[in-house]
């Protein structure tokens, strides 16, 4: 009998690991489970052009149903793996079927953190992660109507920039102190918190919501420091937590994400994760890291699916990361932890400029606004350990790729 592969999460991990598998000869029957009823989708443009209504669902699937056809790949969708069994090597499903398999990739990504506060269920209060969430929230967002965002993370800026565009009244709180600040620096902050309100949107930060207040549909948010925002509509996003439960109920180590190593192995030989969902070393990080992205799904898959054909490889890529609003594409490469120096290249005013960020003379990360050239500067100057000097990088007349190897 022919060996059975069974992939939980049907993300781009999930779609990336079919694609490796078969590419290096993978023979066995592939089954994706997955819990929402869609087939394996692009979840970047949900924020963006999705909202907006300028991409058609159609085009937010990764891969035509024909592709999964020819790959003999089973998609079982709408339904969730609830329970793990490693040793009987099987997974139950929420509507009580058992799954067995050979092998296993878990690739379960994440999901959207919950506010826990009073109010929390009432009606006009929205998540954003999945199609369903967007589709819930696009007839909402009339113009005229005052929407608050909770958090001024991707999520809560990227829905900012639609929804001003749109006509409606916008207000973005955020408990730091400034914005996006998971994933830039301050002056990368500063300039989209100035970029927002010329815009029009009202940002305040250092806010914490206390509570909602309606009777059937929210009609306020409270805070914590006595503050109350009338609203229409509301939509939270204060980050993600990785789906563990499945790996949990097998008894696989969890710590911030489901543990595996630089090839994505678990503690199970039979069962490797990639994606949002795991906590992995990096060779440009000082700790372990949870990456929340499109590149890092993809490149840990290849790894994660190198263990059950073709030549086993690490993950070792430069990470990066992306947001669009309004008319600026934020492009940010390397992790930036522990910079003791930095420099910013080009003009803030002319909308086109980089933040770069050095330790110890090293170049840890840059941060790209409308600067393409230099974002793609540092994923190889980073990639080759190569680093210029500040007084280079200072220089927009000097030419940075000149530093690279041929
Ligand atoms: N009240 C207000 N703000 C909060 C609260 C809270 N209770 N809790 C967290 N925040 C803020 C954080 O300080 C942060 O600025 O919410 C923001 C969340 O930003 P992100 O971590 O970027 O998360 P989010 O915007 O929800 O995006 C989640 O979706 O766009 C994708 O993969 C991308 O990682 C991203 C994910």
């Amino acid at each position: 009998m022919t060996e059975h592969l069974l992939i939980v999460g049907a993300g781009q991990a999930a779609t990336q690991a079919v694609h490796t598998l078969r590419q290096n000869g993978y023979s066995g029957r592939i089954t994706i489970v997955g819990g929402e009823r869609h087939p394996p989708y692009q979840r970047p443009p949900l924020s963006k052009k999705y909202l907006a209504g300028e991409l058609a669902r159609e085009r937010l699937e990764l891969r035509p149903a024909v592709w999964y056809r020819e790959r003999d790949v089973t998609l079982e969708l709408g339904t969730r793996a609830v329970e793990l069994e490693p040793a009987a090597r099987r997974v139950r499903l929420d509507d009580g079927r058992i799954v067995d398999y050979d092998r296993l990739i878990l690739a379960t990504g994440s999901k959207a953190r919950r506010l826990a506060v009073p109010g929390a269920e009432l009606a006009g209060i929205h998540y954003l992660r999945t199609i369903d969430d967007v589709d819930a929230i696009a007839p909402e967002l009339v113009p005229g109507r005052r929407l608050v965002l909770v958090g001024a993370g991707y999520i809560g800026l990227e829905v900012a920039s639609v929804a001003v565009r749109r006509g409606l009244d916008v207000t973005v709180l955020e408990a730091a102190d400034r914005v996006m600040s998971r994933v830039v620096g301050p002056a990368i902050s500063a300039f989209y918190e100035r970029y927002h309100r010329d815009a029009g949107v009202n940002i305040e930060c250092g806010t914490v919501v206390s509570g909602f207040v309606g009777r059937e549909r929210v009609e306020a948010v409270e805070t914590s420091g006595g503050l109350r925002f009338a609203c229409d509509v509301v939509i939270v996003g204060i980050g993600v937590d990785p789906d563990v439960e499945l790996a949990r109920s097998g008894g696989l180590p969890c710590d911030n994400g489901i543990v595996v190593d630089e090839r994505g192995r678990t503690a199970d030989p039979l069962i490797v994760a990639a994606g949002d969902c795991t906590n992995h070393p990096h060779p440009l990080a000082a700790s372990r890291v949870r990456l929340e992205s499109v590149q890092n799904a993809i490149e840990q898959a290849k790894a994660a699916a190198s263990n059950f054909a073709g030549e086993p490889h690490a993950y070792a890529e430069v990470p990066w990361f992306w947001s669009d609003q309004y008319d600026l594409k934020l492009q940010i490469a390397g992790l930036a932890e522990g910079y003791d120096e930095t420099i910013v290249r080009g003009d803030p005013a002319q909308k086109s400029f980089a933040v770069y960020h050095l330790r110890g003379g090293e170049l840890a990360a840059v941060e790209a606004v409308n600067a393409p050239r230099d974002f793609m500067f540092a994923r190889k100057a980073i990639a080759a350990r190569i680093s210029p000097r500040a007084d280079q990088i200072a220089d927009p007349a000097f030419d940075l790729a000149k530093l690279l190897p041929a």
